[in-house]
């Protein structure tokens, strides 16, 4: 790939060093073409770590765990609910104990046929402020990393305008781990999300979207670079980014992971997937 000066600035700001063959480059570049002291290293093995939400806050209130005893979702609704019904019974749902936490929901945010899904796992604290998916320190990672492939959650065609959905809808005390049965009874709102955006790739960030979308427990780094399906749609696994946040040698890879996604959309062309 050939990268603009735009790009290389948010690869740098990503930590992720884009090398180019110097006649690549034109004259006004060249001093990007000089490695920086400390590129991010790119070798590291199949077991590498999977995300894991950063550490709960101390005295957060902790809601009750059980979700027994609860409305379920029932699927064969939701799949029929078109957006302005599926955001309200998203706002309205308590199918799980999240609901007693939350100070709001977090649907999702973006273009409603965006040509990229992205997928999260759930709320944290700034996103349950806001009532937007990642808007916190994460949030900042994965807007750069968009960035660097010109998409933007922000107003724009389908084919730069990305939708940003989580796992869950709520967020988990203390930002700790989403529970089974959390996901399972979140689960038909994002199949009914991946349903009306009909995207042409889903980049499913870190375990919890993996597990949600692709329900296995293999690691990141065994699912990773290659090209898996969910309901028909390409799917491609990669690392979460508030794990690429503690790990940041590891953004060559999400970095690859991205492109690959890219070359998806590209094999594609105009016919769509
Ligand atoms: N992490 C996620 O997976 N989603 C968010 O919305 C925020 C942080």
């Amino acid at each position: 790939m050939r990268w603009s000066e735009r790009q290389r600035a948010m690869l740098r700001e990503m930590g992720i060093e884009v090398w180019s063959p110097i006649g690549d480059i034109r004259p006004a570049e060249a001093a990007d073409a000089v490695p920086e002291p400390n590129p991010a290293p790119t070798a590291v093995g199949p077991t590498a770590p999977v995300a894991a939400p950063p550490a709960p806050p101390p005295a957060e209130p902790a809601a009750p765990a059980t979700t027994l005893e609860r409305p379920t979702v029932d699927r064969a609704t939701i799949a029929t609910l078109d957006w302005p019904a599926l955001r309200e019974a998203v706002a309205n749902c308590r199918a799980c104990a999240l609901c007693e936490s939350r100070r709001q929901t977090v649907f999702g945010v973006g273009h409603e046929h965006a040509h990229w899904m992205i997928v999260g796992e759930a709320p944290g604290e700034q996103e349950d402020l806001k009532g937007e998916p990642f808007v916190g320190p994460a949030g900042r990672l994965l807007d750069a990393m968009l960035a660097a492939l010109d998409l933007t959650r922000e107003p724009g065609p389908p084919e730069r305008q990305v939708y940003i959905a989580n796992t869950l809808k709520c967020r988990p005390p203390g930002n700790r781990n989403p529970l089974p049965e959390e996901l399972a009874r979140c689960e038909p709102y994002l199949v009914r999300q991946i349903e009306l955006v009909r995207p042409r790739i889903v980049v499913a960030m870190g375990r919890f979207a993996v597990q949600a979308l692709l329900r296995t427990n293999d690691a990141i780094g065994r699912l990773r670079g290659r090209v898996h399906r969910y309901q028909g749609v390409p799917l491609v696994v990669t690392y979460h980014p508030a794990y690429l946040l503690r790990q940041p040698a590891d953004k060559a890879k999400a970095w690859d992971d991205l492109c690959l996604a890219a070359e998806v959309i590209e094999r594609q062309g105009a016919a769509g997937p």
